[in-house]
């Protein structure tokens, strides 16, 4: 089975969890762009009624609003769910998220969900964090050569590009996507967001609730 097969099997799975009335957050990336798609069917069909939405970025708000889902600002209200994809899935449920550059969005509308359910295909899965993938940490633009220098103290920063230029993310900062060799997220988690320069980081630490994997065989989930 394709990748992408099973990226929409887990989205499909988490989105079962959404019960009419709900207020949902969507999430950003190819896996979560299936779970937007099936909510906007199961409200087409009518299995699904009364749900409203907050997004994680600009292209998943664009997307969910393009398939009939009614979209709104993030208020102080709480989420009932949050179902979003990740870049690495610790066995203690902790994740690496931002290589789609929507880290702090994400963080801001996740915290808020009474449940967040992280979902991916099997290759997301690491015996700890760091094992593939860098830690992506949003940084201000202003000052971006000094913000580097300090954050090269903890691992090998290097600034996002794409399409040749340097990415600029939703809220207007650059991506610094750091690898690190670090035992402790949460300790490097602590010294990143106190590093002048950086505005949040790609560690959510404690945060999932759930996670439902798509294997080629079985689909599993498990909870912290
Ligand atoms: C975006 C994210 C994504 O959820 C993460 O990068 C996983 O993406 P994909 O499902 O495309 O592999 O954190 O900021």
């Amino acid at each position: 089975m394709s990748l992408e097969a099973l990226k929409e099997q887990a989205a499909i799975k988490a989105v079962s969890h959404i019960q009419s009335g709900m207020r949902v957050g969507l999430g950003t990336g190819s896996t979560a762009k299936y779970a937007i798609l099936e909510l906007a069917r199961k409200l087409k069909e009518g299995e699904l009624t009364d749900i409203v939405a907050v997004a994680t970025s600009i292209d998943s708000e664009r997307l969910a609003r393009e398939n009939g889902i009614t979209v709104l600002d993030l208020d102080p209200t709480p989420l009932d769910i949050a179902i979003d994809g990740a870049d690495e899935i610790s066995p203690s449920l902790d994740l690496i998220k931002g290589l789609g550059a929507a880290l702090l969005r994400e963080k801001i509308v996740e915290v808020q969900a009474r449940e967040f359910i992280v979902i991916a295909d099997h290759t997301k899965l690491v015996s700890h964090l760091g094992q593939k993938a860098p830690v992506p940490v949003e940084v201000v633009q202003f000052g971006i050569q000094s913000t580097l220098q300090r954050l090269a103290r903890f691992g090998e920063p290097k600034l996002r590009e794409k399409n040749g230029e340097l990415l600029i993310t939703d809220n207007g900062n650059y991506i610094a996507d750091l690898r690190f060799s670090h035992p402790n997220p949460i300790a490097l988690e602590h010294s990143l967001k106190s590093t002048l320069g950086v505005v949040d980081t790609g560690f959510f630490l404690g945060m999932a609730a759930r996670a439902i994997v798509a294997h080629e065989d079985r689909i599993e989930e498990f909870s912290r």
